[in-house]
């Protein structure tokens, strides 16, 4: 099973990106990511043994982890990969400290840790063909409260993503 762990917005802040992601893939010339499949990534996990997700999930719900803010800002394009993100200018330390967190617990499930320094952004479009870089003038506000283990299928339209556990940080 392909999975990774996701902050996932809620449905207010799902609409304001899913619409940015229209117009950022039209600016940018890129496919939007589908209003569902928005989210941030916190850890990428890969190909897991199935029988292994039930474990993960359980260090992830153990976790000390409290909700926080995000103003996201700031749009920008990775360019080796075609991804345009959008972000938050401002390094929001609560939502560094939840990343290592899990990180930690994920390392004594024996998931080796990243060597690339972790760069949180939500992916708004793929395959874009132009650099993009833009401060939006009214930032999003993201109140981030829920923490899922997402399964990520591939599909005949895309790849698809579903929920296996998910927790609200209060
Ligand atoms: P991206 O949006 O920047 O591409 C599911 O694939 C999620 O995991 C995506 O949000 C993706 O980030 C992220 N991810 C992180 N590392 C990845 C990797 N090595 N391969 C695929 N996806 C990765």
């Amino acid at each position: 099973m392909r999975l990774f762990f996701a902050l996932q917005p809620d449905d207010a802040v799902r609409d304001a990106l899913s619409s940015l992601a229209l117009d950022v893939a039209a600016a940018a010339r890129g496919r939007p990511i589908a209003r569902d499949n928005l989210h941030l990534t916190l850890f990428f996990l890969g190909e897991q043994p199935a029988e292994r997700a039930e474990r993960l999930w359980s260090a992830a719900n153990a976790l000390d982890a409290t909700a926080c803010t995000l103003a996201l800002d700031h749009i920008g394009t990775f360019r080796g990969s075609g991804v345009a993100w959008i972000g938050s200018s401002a390094r929001v330390d609560a939502l560094f400290a939840l990343q290592a967190r899990l990180t930690d617990a994920l390392a004594t499930e024996g998931i080796a840790r990243e060597d690339r320094p972790w760069s949180p952004h939500v992916t708004l479009a793929r395959s874009v063909r132009a650099r993009f870089e833009r401060p939006l003038d009214a930032p999003i506000e993201w109140h981030v409260r829920r923490l899922a283990l997402m399964l990520s299928e591939t599909r005949a339209g895309g790849a698809r993503y579903r929920e296996l556990g998910a927790r609200v940080l209060t």
